[in-house]
């Protein structure tokens, strides 16, 4: 990691003249553009019903984020379920410790909450994003993602209750 002085950045609630920022951020690491979403993401925060996403800031620049929420997701599970949807740092001010910041804020927020476990979906191609949160500590759970294509018939291999599939989970 670069030497860098971490001491000036400064984690802080999101406001709504982030929006801009951070839509610019993911455009440059991920080439998407979400600005609708962030705008409903601040209106949740706005309304206090989610853990809400916060910001990592240098000289009043916004340089990261980190956007999650509390709850269970299916019938069964627990409602003090941490869940983190997304994390970015701009590319300038990747690989200085930023995103861990981020990362440890949200932990100490979510154990003052009586979350237990912290849950998050990553793609198995996310070579920036796996290493990462292996590097915090997150590991492979016991529970398994699914997708259904609306548009597509499923494919006949990749069986869900395949024994050596699931021995991999
Ligand atoms: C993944 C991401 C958030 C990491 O941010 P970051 O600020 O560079 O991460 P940090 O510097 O805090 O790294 C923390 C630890 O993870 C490790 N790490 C982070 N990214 C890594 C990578 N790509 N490869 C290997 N290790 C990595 C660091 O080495 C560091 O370990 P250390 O503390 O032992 O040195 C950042 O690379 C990013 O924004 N990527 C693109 C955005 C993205 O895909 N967002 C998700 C949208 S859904």
């Amino acid at each position: 990691m670069d030497k860098f002085d971490l001491t000036g950045i400064r984690i802080r609630e999101i406001r709504e003249s982030d929006v801009d920022f951070i839509v610019e951020i993911e455009e440059m690491n991920l080439g998407i553009r979400r600005p609708k979403y962030w705008k409903r993401e601040l209106q949740k925060n706005k309304e206090g019903r989610f853990l809400g996403s916060r910001i990592a800031e240098l000289d009043e620049r916004v340089v990261g984020f980190i956007l999650g929420d509390i709850g269970s997701r299916e019938f069964g599970m627990p409602e003090n379920m941490g869940w983190i949807h997304t994390i970015g740092v701009h590319p300038d001010y990747q690989h200085k410790g930023i995103a861990r910041m981020l990362f440890e804020d949200y932990k100490r927020r979510f154990m003052e909450l009586d979350v237990d476990i912290i849950y998050t979906i990553v793609s198995l191609s996310d070579n920036m994003q796996l290493p990462f949160y292996e590097k915090m500590g997150f590991r492979p759970g016991n529970r398994v993602y699914l997708e259904f294509s609306l548009g597509k018939e499923p494919p006949k291999g990749d069986r869900v209750t395949d024994y050596d599939f699931r021995q991999i989970m």
